[in-house]
């Protein structure tokens, strides 16, 4: 979290079920506080400080990373299910890029503007959080905050081609 109003900047975590919450408790570094931010969502405070140059160094060293209000790297339950579950490998990656399509329109809905981050350095992440095991995985990152355009890439409407398009 660098620049989210009403937050404090540093490291965060939102586990999606209860269950994984305690896993993660297990497997993360002792050093986090995991303090619940809001009742409203299961996001809870791990460690204050500015992580700005982290999330770019662990985002291959992107500026979208640290120039953002907030970046994140998603964590999935990887090893049991690999183990017991193979074919859910694949699965694994749609979920990440389901949740990150709905970042997409969410940033958007927001006023805000999001992106998709594939380059990532997974073992630095895990080293960050305290992860020993594949036991989670860091399988997907995104970033969110106001966009710089680029005024270098030509942008035309959505269907432009179309008829009647532009
Ligand atoms: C799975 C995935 C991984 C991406 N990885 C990166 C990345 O590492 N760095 C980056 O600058 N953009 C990344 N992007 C963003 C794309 O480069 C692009 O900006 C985005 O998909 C929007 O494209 P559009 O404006 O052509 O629709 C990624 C997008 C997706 C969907």
């Amino acid at each position: 979290m660098h620049r989210v109003e009403g937050l404090e900047p540093g490291l965060y975590a939102l586990p999606r079920d209860l269950d994984a919450l305690a896993k993660l408790q297990a497997a993360t570094l002792v050093d986090f506080d995991w303090q619940k931010v809001t009742d409203q969502l299961p996001l809870y405070h791990l460690y204050s400080g500015d992580f700005r140059l982290t999330a770019k160094n662990l985002s291959c060293h992107q500026p979208s990373a640290s120039d953002s209000a907030f970046s994140l790297g998603m964590v999935a339950e990887f090893s049991e299910t690999i183990d017991t579950t193979p074919w859910q490998y694949r699965r694994l990656f749609w979920e990440c890029g389901l949740i990150g399509q709905v970042l997409y329109l969410e940033a958007e809905a927001a006023g805000v503007r999001g992106t998709g981050i594939g380059c990532y350095f997974d073992d630095s992440v895990h080293e960050l959080l305290g992860f020993k095991d594949e036991q989670f995985q860091s399988l997907y990152h995104f970033t969110v905050g106001k966009p710089l355009e680029d005024n270098r890439l030509e942008t035309l409407p959505a269907y432009g081609h179309l008829d009647g398009g532009v």
